[in-house]
């Protein structure tokens, strides 16, 4: 490393795309359009979207070229065998099941284990995860630590699961519980870490019981830089190893390609277990396609192959980890109260802490997402109240934070972007008191973030 500070972006941009200026009547007038529903925008109404790092990535010089290389045949493509070869370089799963995206993976891991009856351990649910999983009848638990769910509070590791409560949980449910799962980087807890060490305990934990450990793995490489810069006795190694060692500790996985793939779709199943294999493969062919291909294109899959090899860039992973960083800490530096540590791929504002004057059930996360985008044209996420708070039975509950999430769309925006982002922010921030909750107006009975409209309250 030389001796200077400044973030760079370790890329030259080689194709760009413009982005369209709006002015804050033409934003009010699409809010209103959209039923104050950010998901309902148009996307070339936004300035700067921060909505999510799920396939919204831009892809390199090599993954185009590796685009161009795709060969579509329908079985046993050539571009299957390097998809397949460049997932077991880093996971070493016997079985690799290409399928279009992360939640496609689960309706098939989950439609083979779950079932009503069933219990899912994992340290968070992420919402498709956590609606896959209920679908089938199956109950979704959460076991992150106590320190994962305090916003302010520092740890390294706050997606560690709770080992203790993992071990009462199988004492007592064990039967009924055929895997238990971890997501890394914890999304719905902050984009946060879990260490080895944890990753070991838990896999302890499963052997005692017997069970299978599964990875959500969708951020595995921010996941593996955060283990390297914060576990003791990791700093020398590789990110590659780091995550081979990962992929040993466990006996299969479910991954979105979209974020830590570097690509704009895709994702895989994946497993050691072979009667297992064959079960989700069957499904597979009804649902998503023929195995060597699964949802995807042959150039999808050789874009994904590149992109593992990218991915795992110690100079990707320190720009990527350190930029989101850079974003949190001028948040800080402005008094709006954010999770912390920083996650990898986003900065949460803690919606419920700024805006103590509204209430969970009128939505403070909404209300500060909204006025994101009303005031400057940055589309965040609330992951909160609207997104947690409805049970399956209909009941609503405040969610267990009220979070606004700015994700960053990797090697996408630059640091004046960033730098408009706490701009707009600070404004925001500034007014905090003057902002209004907002009710529901209609919504469907799942996931009702994606589609549910909203009415501001007076
Ligand atoms: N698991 C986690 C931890 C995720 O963050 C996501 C997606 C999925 C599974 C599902 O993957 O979208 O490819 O079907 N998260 C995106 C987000 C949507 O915005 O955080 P998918």
């Amino acid at each position: 490393m030389d001796r200077w500070t400044t973030i760079i972006e370790p890329f030259r941009i080689h194709a760009v795309e413009p982005i369209r200026l709006t002015t804050q009547d033409e934003r009010e007038r699409a809010l209103e359009e959209a039923g104050w529903n950010l998901f309902s925008l148009h996307a070339d109404d936004v300035l700067i979207d921060l909505l999510t790092d799920s396939g919204t990535g831009a892809m390199s010089r090599d993954q185009w070229a590796a685009v161009q290389h795709g060969d579509e045949s329908y079985a046993g493509s050539p571009s299957w065998f390097l998809f397949r070869d460049a997932v077991q370089e880093l996971f070493a799963f016997k079985h690799i099941i290409p399928t279009h995206q992360g939640r496609a993976a689960e309706k098939i891991l989950y439609t083979v284990v779950g079932g009503p009856g069933k219990i899912i351990p994992n340290n968070t649910h992420f919402d498709t995860t956590r609606a896959n999983v209920e679908f089938t009848g199956a109950e979704a638990v959460d076991l992150v630590i106590a320190e994962g769910r305090q916003p302010a509070l520092i740890h390294p590791f706050k997606g560690h699961m709770d080992t203790v409560a993992l071990d009462a949980l199988l004492a007592e449910r064990g039967a009924d519980s055929p895997i238990v799962v971890v997501t890394i980087t914890n999304n719905s807890g902050g984009g946060q870490p879990v260490s080895l060490a944890n990753l070991r305990a838990v896999r302890e934990v499963c052997d005692k019981y017997g069970k299978p450990l599964f990875l959500d793995g969708c951020r595995f490489a921010e996941n593996a830089w955060f283990i390297k810069t914060r576990e003791p006795g990791q700093e020398h190694r590789s990110p590659k190893e780091i995550i081979q060692e990962i992929g040993r500790l466990v006996d299969g996985m479910t991954m979105s390609a979209k974020k830590d793939g570097m690509v704009n779709i895709g994702g895989w199943l994946a497993m050691n277990d072979d009667t297992l294999a064959e079960q989700c493969r069957n499904l597979l062919i009804l649902t998503e396609g023929f195995p060597t291909y699964g949802g995807l294109a042959g150039r999808d899959l050789e874009a994904i192959a590149q992109g593992l090899r990218e991915v795992v860039s110690e100079d990707y992973l320190r720009y990527r980890i350190e930029s989101t960083a850079y974003l949190g800490n001028a948040l800080l530096e402005a008094g709006i109260p954010c999770v912390q540590p920083f996650g990898g791929h986003a900065v949460y504002l803690d919606a419920r802490a700024l805006l103590p004057h509204i209430p969970p059930l009128e939505y403070p996360g909404q209300a500060l997402a909204v006025e994101l985008y009303r005031a400057g044209g940055i589309r965040g996420c609330e992951i909160g109240t609207v997104m947690f708070g409805m049970r399956p039975d209909g009941t609503e509950v405040s969610g267990p934070m009220d979070l606004v999430r700015l994700a960053i769309p990797r090697r996408t925006y630059t640091q004046s972007h960033i730098d408009y982002v706490i701009e707009v922010a600070r404004d925001v921030a500034a007014r905090a008191g003057s902002l209004r909750g907002y009710r529901i107006a209609k919504q469907p009975k799942q996931l009702r973030h994606f589609t549910a409209t909203f009415a501001p309250l007076a």
